[in-house]
């Protein structure tokens, strides 16, 4: 068996070992994927001392994606615009690998699952930290008519869009700023880790307009319940993308990229 992991702290909900189990599963691959936690202070280390035991690839969570960014001696086109590295692999010369399968895979949720054209679309993205960053690069890729960030903080979401701004634009600005409808809000922000909601004006919802939380749980995220009650066209929650951005870590490493649909199934099962 090969020997890949999660990093992170707190690591014990990862939902990662069951997906990837199931890859391995699915695709006769002989993986074995288990979840480690990290002290807070020992992310690096514990990195070496993985590979250097063999292990072959590994995935990192919150809060190491920055420091796994600064540890690779190789990054991806994708990962260096995300600045976090979610997939590390050591390449045919030993060197660490980083890659960033976020933002990609919220892609593939977005066009390949829900079948959404955001070619065109006018987006709104809530939030302006780690997870923002890593997906506008993908996103801006498909050619959208705009994207708005809206955050708490808004020079964050300024630097943001100063970064991404090019064909595409995007401008920065508070959340009770805008007043018009969009194709497409996409939630990126932890708020509702401590039970809040973005204080969007309730115009940015039209009958049109279609609703993504990074988040998942049992039942209706708090930001989905609040875009359906205002009538949403769709409210998704992050469990798609989840298992893609698995599933491109699991091709970035195997060469092979697993069925996500039955995986999906199995962990809505789960989930609720
Ligand atoms: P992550 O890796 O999840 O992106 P992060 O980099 O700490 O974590 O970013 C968290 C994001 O959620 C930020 O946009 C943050 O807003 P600020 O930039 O103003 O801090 C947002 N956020 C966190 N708690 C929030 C809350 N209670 N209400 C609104 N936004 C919140």
């Amino acid at each position: 068996q090969d020997l890949y992991a999660v990093m992170g702290h707190p690591i014990s909900h990862s939902k990662s070992p069951l997906i990837h189990s199931l890859f391995a599963t699915q695709t006769g691959e002989p993986v074995e994927y288990t979840a480690i936690q990290c002290p807070l202070d020992g992310f690096a280390d514990s990195v070496k001392t993985f590979f250097e035991r063999g292990g072959k690839g590994l995935n990192v969570t919150v809060p190491f994606k920055e420091q796994a960014w600064n540890m690779a001696d190789v990054l991806s086109p994708g990962a260096r615009a995300a600045g976090a590295v979610n997939t590390l692999f050591r390449d045919d010369e030993g060197r660490l690998c980083g890659e960033n399968t976020d933002g990609p895979g919220l892609v593939r949720d977005l066009t390949v699952n829900q079948r959404l054209d955001l070619k065109g679309a006018r987006i709104l993205v809530l939030g302006a930290g780690g997870a923002v960053r890593g997906i506008m690069a993908p996103l801006l890729q498909e050619q959208p008519a705009d994207v708005v960030i809206a955050n708490r903080t808004v020079a964050k979401a300024e630097a943001l869009a100063e970064l991404f701004a090019g064909e595409v634009p995007v401008t920065a600005c508070g959340f009770r700023d805008p007043k018009d409808a969009f194709d497409l809000i996409i939630n990126g922000t932890s708020a509702s880790l401590q039970g809040d909601l973005p204080p969007l004006d309730s115009s940015v919802v039209g009958p049109e307009t279609i609703t993504y939380d990074m988040m998942y749980g049992p039942g209706l995220t708090p930001f989905n319940q609040w875009a359906r009650d205002l009538g949403a066209e769709r409210v998704i929650d992050g469990l798609g993308m989840l298992v893609e951005q698995a599933a491109e870590a699991f091709a970035c490493w195997r060469g092979v990229r697993p069925e996500t649909s039955p995986v999906m199934a199995a962990l809505r099962d789960r989930v609720g």
